[in-house]
Order: C-alpha cells, then structure tokens, then sequence
C-alpha cells in the first residue's frame, strides 16, 4: 500500500473530536514500513492540524446543502493537502482520483478538486478566508471559533493568533539519560538544560527509550519537578502519575535516593506505568486508586498532582484536542483537579508541599482552584523562592507557560506550602 492510499485510509476513519487520534496513528505506524514512517507521521498530523481549513475550502463550490461522502472526503482532504501544503504538483489530482472508491464518484471529485484549486490557487499564505478577524484566524489556524474567542478575550487576537501559529507546528523532544541504567545512553548529543539533551539521532533515540535507558519528552514537562525540587531522602507520592515521565525525572534528579510512590487508577494506564518502572529498574512502589479517595494511613513530604486536564498546551503533539475542546466537560474536570489536590494536601506531612501541574495554559484551570484551596485550607500557593528558571513564568499566585517560540509545550502549576 503507498503512502497515499494509507493516508487515505487513515481519514476515512477518522471521526474528529471521537476518534483516539494518538492511538489510530500509533496504530497506523505500526503497519506502516519503517522508511516511510516519518513522512506518514508527519503527513496525518499536518491533516489533522490543517483540517478545518482543508474542510472550509472543499465545500467553497458546493452548493448549499450538498454533501460529501465519508470516503470522497477523505481523498479530497488528502488531495488538498498534498498539493497546498507539500507543494505537490497539481496533476497529482490524477493519482487521488484513482483513489475514489465509487466509480460514478470520480467526475465529481475531479470537478471539485479542480474548482477549488483554481478558487483558492496553492499559496498556503493566500487562501480566501472568511473576512473577520476572529474567524480569519479560527480558519487559517484550524482552532474552533470558540476557543479563538477564549483566548483572544484573555489575551487579545494578535497574541491568539501567535499562540496558534506555535500550537501548529512540531515541537522537538529533548531526552534525560536513566540514571540507574547500568548501561548510559550513547547518544552524545548536545546537553541544552542540566542532565537533558537535544534529540539528534531520533530513530537512535526511540529504541535508547524502548530500552529504558532514556525517556523522550517535550522540555517544558520538566518544569513542574522544577517545582518539585525533590530532595534527597525524601518520602513522594506522585497521586496521577502514569505513564510515570515525571516520576522518572524526579528519581533521576535526586539520584534515585527518593522514596516514590507512584498512583494511577486507571487499569491500563497502571499497567503501562508499571511495565515503565520495570523497564528503568527504577526503585519505586506502584499503587491504584483513585486519587480522591488515596488512603490517608502514610504521609508524605511532598505530594505531585499532575492531573487530567484539558491539554491545551499539547496541541502541537496531540492536533485532534483541538476539536475535543467543545465536548471536554469543564466544570467536572476542574471538580476533578480540586479534588485530587485537595486529597493531596491531607496527605502531607507537617510542613510538607504539595504541587499541582497541568498540560494545560488555560488560565480557568489553574486560577480558580489556587482561590478554592486558599479559601477552604491553610495552604497558600508559594511564587517565591522558585528554581531560578521558573521565574518568568510567575503569573499572580501561579505560574503559567503560554505557548511561545521558545517554549512551546503549554503548562500551568502552582506550588502550595501551610501557612
Ligand atoms: C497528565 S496524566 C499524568 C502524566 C504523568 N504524571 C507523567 O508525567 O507521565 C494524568 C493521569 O491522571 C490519571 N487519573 C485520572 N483520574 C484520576 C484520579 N481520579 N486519581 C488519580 N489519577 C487519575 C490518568 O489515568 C492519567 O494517567
């Protein structure tokens, strides 16, 4: 099968917003041949970041109340792509026709194809786009209307739309080498922040983490255990921790003389944290329950509640958040991180701190609950003193990193002492 018969493939069963995007790419890389598994990886992801926009010029020559099979949707979205945004010439149109699977379906296909690209011409920078700012930006950057009103009230359009424009674009990873790995990586790439390189050889890379003997992550992730500031000898729960990343950076900090306890509820999720834990030959214990209701019987130093959260901030890694957004049922998941902090704080011991981390920039998931927890406990959030790196990104009584060119992996995180 080529490359864009999968493609294809790949976004005839693709529901946005209801499909597990990560899982259906992993998936679909799985079968892919090695050679060609960045270009699929790249390619799906680009679409899927791409896809409002690819939508709103398929249907500019339709009209009103026509519609487009599931099938012939995919090839034209695939078809538009490859030739607005990988410059492929426009008589690939030819190839994606052989694709259409009804044979009655192909004139039409070839007529829409063809119209559009005439409309619209192949420029990616001169697209016709809806004439208000707000739905300009919403289209041009495929973010749902909704969430470009969200930011641009909070921030304003020009600072929206420069968010939006890191959000569509590839984040590198950086990896931290497994202490405790008899064997260290090999890999001798440049170190950009303390005991955390820059990817320079990825398939080297990828097998280094199959082996445990690294761990790939975005830089940002490591700010929150920055937060943390693990000391040696310390007793740690980490109370939502699977696949276990931030447990592996705070082990790795603190030279493996930690005591961790890492918590998932969640079957396969804990599973998978312990295979993890396996792998690194890391000494920490693993439990599940849900961490609302963790036993109260041991108490903690300090406590990490990295929590579920909308994911605003991984958009770059994760294209399809975009259009979950809609249905992430807010107001629960904000009872969700309030109460797995507010669980969190009763497991410290005298003196202890507890902190709260999200993958998320939006400021109605972390402002709210900062008041909530100084309102109902003795705790207060703590801005200062900080590791020196977080400085910057103090906001009031939290710290918030927007997406930006030099970081562009979204958080938010609040650190809270007793009075
Ligand atoms: C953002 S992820 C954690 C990522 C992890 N800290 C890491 O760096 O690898 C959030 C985790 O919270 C878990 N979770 C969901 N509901 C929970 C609950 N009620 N109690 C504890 N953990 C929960 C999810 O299963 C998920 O693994």
């Amino acid at each position: 099968m080529d490359n864009r018969t999968r493609l294809v493939n790949f976004f005839e069963n693709f529901y946005p917003g209801k499909t597990d995007f990560s899982k259906m790419r992993e998936d679909f890389i799985n079968e892919t041949p090695k050679d060609i598994r960045p270009l699929f990886y790249n390619d799906v992801t680009q679409i899927t970041r791409n896809y409002l926009l690819l939508d709103h010029l398929m249907t500019l020559p339709l009209k009103k109340g026509q519609k487009i099979s599931r099938s012939n949707r995919a090839v034209i979205f695939c078809a538009l792509y490859d030739i607005i945004f990988r410059a492929q010439p426009p008589h690939v149109v030819n190839e994606y026709i052989n694709l259409v699977k009804h044979k009655k379906d192909k004139g039409f296909v070839n007529w829409l194809l063809r119209t559009v690209l005439q409309t619209t011409g192949t420029d990616p920078e001169s697209l016709p786009l809806p004439s208000s700012k707000i739905k300009e930006i919403s289209m041009k950057y495929s973010f749902p209307v909704d969430f470009t009103v969200k930011l641009s009230t909070e921030f304003n359009k020009k600072k929206a739309e420069d968010i939006f424009k890191v959000l569509s674009r590839e984040v590198p990873s950086v990896y931290m080498p497994n202490k405790s790995a008899p064997e260290l990586s090999t890999l001798n790439c440049p170190e950009i922040l303390p005991d955390i390189y820059t990817i320079c050889d990825m398939n080297a890379a990828l097998q280094a983490q199959r082996e445990g003997k690294i761990l790939i992550f975005e830089k940002t992730s490591m700010f929150p255990v920055y937060l943390l500031d693990a000391q040696e000898g310390e007793e740690i729960l980490d109370l939502a921790a699977s696949p276990g990343n931030k447990s592996f950076m705070i082990y790795n900090q603190t030279k493996g003389k930690v005591k961790l306890t890492l918590n998932d509820p969640d079957t396969q999720r804990y599973d998978f944290m312990v295979e993890n834990v396996k792998k690194w030959g890391m000494d920490m214990e693993t439990v599940s329950y849900d961490g609302r209701n963790f036993p109260l019987q041991k108490k903690y130093d300090a406590v990490f509640v990295d929590a579920p959260c909308s994911n605003t901030g991984v958009i770059s890694k994760k294209p399809d958040i975009k259009f979950k957004l809609k249905n992430t049922k807010m107001n629960k998941l904000k009872d969700l991180q309030a109460g797995l902090v507010k669980r969190g704080l009763q497991l410290l011991k005298p003196g202890g701190r507890l902190v709260y981390s999200i993958c998320s920039f939006l400021k109605e998931e972390i402002a709210p609950l900062v008041e909530e927890i100084e309102a109902s406990t003795e705790f207060r959030s703590v801005i200062s003193p900080v590791h020196f790196r977080l400085e910057k990104f103090s906001e009031d009584k939290y710290f918030r990193i927007i997406p930006s060119e030099d970081y562009p992996v979204g958080f938010s995180m609040a650190l809270f002492k007793s009075k």
